[in-house]
């Protein structure tokens, strides 16, 4: 423990003194773990309350085996950027928006959650201790993964009476192998990632093993991912794997509205607003399978896949293929005017960056 706590004080130190970056090959990042010098740790006990929390070197945690999350999927993960702007500076992307998600996500699974305050703390201060690791400008981002987990001891079926909220950061590029190239999807015809009344709509972990299956058969097919229907009818987009999808059909784009199913992503919330200010009508509904058939551009939203267009749709053995080789002039308009806003290429008008 003694050495953990000197280990943190080199971070503090560390935080005031390096402003280099790291050496890596910046030229070639993809969405794989690069370990990085710092992780933050904080606890909380059955008083609900988390302690201050620590700067702690990045590495291996210890875990009781009987442990909530691993033995009944108690946990949460969140997923923000962070850019390094031509000035040195770093920019983060609405990080209270993921404190307020996990909060919502932490009431679903029965877990007390960092508040805003903490959560935003806490995350500013895991960047800086990792601040070579952002990327040069242009390289691509940091991407900062807090994780909620119920660390305390269970056996019977009950909520752990301990919690671990984790913050770890890792260089990344583009999320899918295309790059920016369009990617090509499948609608899923056997599987379904959610239902009414579960837990679709919150970040638990056991969302995204629950649909390794469908993405593996996918992509042993060639596909990128799995576009998920409903459960209920079979017949209404809900998402992508990781991430959520809007449909395009002449000046009116279209997406699933959030009913408890689908994920609230936070660049869906911006793409919207971002579009409405754009002067298109956005729409969030129910979109049916049937609209794939006749739009004209479809692409894809969330923090680590950014705006992704798509090149294809593959339904029930029918591919639909989107013009231009799916690289649409409107997912391209809401891409760059996302990512130059993220990147502080331009004025931040809709005041979602925070400077560091
Ligand atoms: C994100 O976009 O941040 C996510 O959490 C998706 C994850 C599967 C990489």
């Amino acid at each position: 423990y003694k050495t953990r706590r000197c280990h943190a004080s080199v971070a503090t130190s560390y935080i005031r003194e390096t402003s280099d970056v790291a050496d890596l090959d910046w030229e070639n990042l993809g969405f794989g773990l690069i370990g990085t010098d710092f992780m933050y740790v904080a606890k909380c006990g059955p008083d609900g309350n988390f302690s201050k929390g620590e700067i702690l070197p990045f590495g291996p945690i210890a875990l009781n085996p009987s442990a909530g999350v691993l033995n009944y999927g108690q946990g949460l993960f969140e997923g923000l950027k962070a850019y390094r702007k031509t000035d040195g500076s770093i920019l983060l992307f609405r990080p209270e928006e993921n404190a307020i998600r996990m909060i919502t996500g932490a009431e679903r699974m029965c877990m007390p959650a960092p508040t805003v305050e903490q959560f935003v703390e806490a995350v500013k201060q895991t960047v800086l201790a990792n601040k070579r690791w952002v990327p040069p400008t242009g390289k691509g981002s940091l991407y900062i993964r807090p994780l909620l987990m119920g660390s305390g001891a269970v056996l019977g079926l009950a909520p752990a009476t301990e919690y671990t909220f984790i913050i770890f950061v890792s260089p990344v590029g583009n999320y899918f192998k295309e790059g920016l190239s369009p990617i090509n999807l499948i609608v899923e015809d056997k599987f379904h990632r959610a239902s009414p009344g579960g837990t679709g709509g919150v970040k638990t972990i056991g969302n995204y093993a629950s649909v390794l299956k469908a993405q593996k058969i996918a992509k042993e097919k060639g596909y990128s991912d799995v576009l998920y229907l409903d459960a209920v009818h079979d017949k209404y987009l809900e998402e992508v794997s990781s991430c959520n999808i809007f449909v395009v059909k002449g000046n009116v784009i279209s997406t699933p509205a959030i009913r408890g199913t689908i994920l609230p992503g936070i660049t869906r919330k911006s793409i919207i607003e971002v579009a409405q200010s754009k002067g298109f009508k956005v729409e969030e509904r129910l979109v049916s399978v049937d609209e794939l058939l006749d739009a004209d551009e479809v692409f894809c939203t969330g923090t680590a896949v950014v705006v992704s267009p798509v090149g294809s749709i593959t339904y029930l053995g029918k591919r639909v293929e989107y013009g231009n080789q799916g690289v649409g002039v409107v997912s391209q308009k809401l891409y760059k005017s996302l990512t130059s806003l993220q990147m502080g290429v331009v004025e931040d008008c809709m005041g979602w960056t925070v400077r560091l």
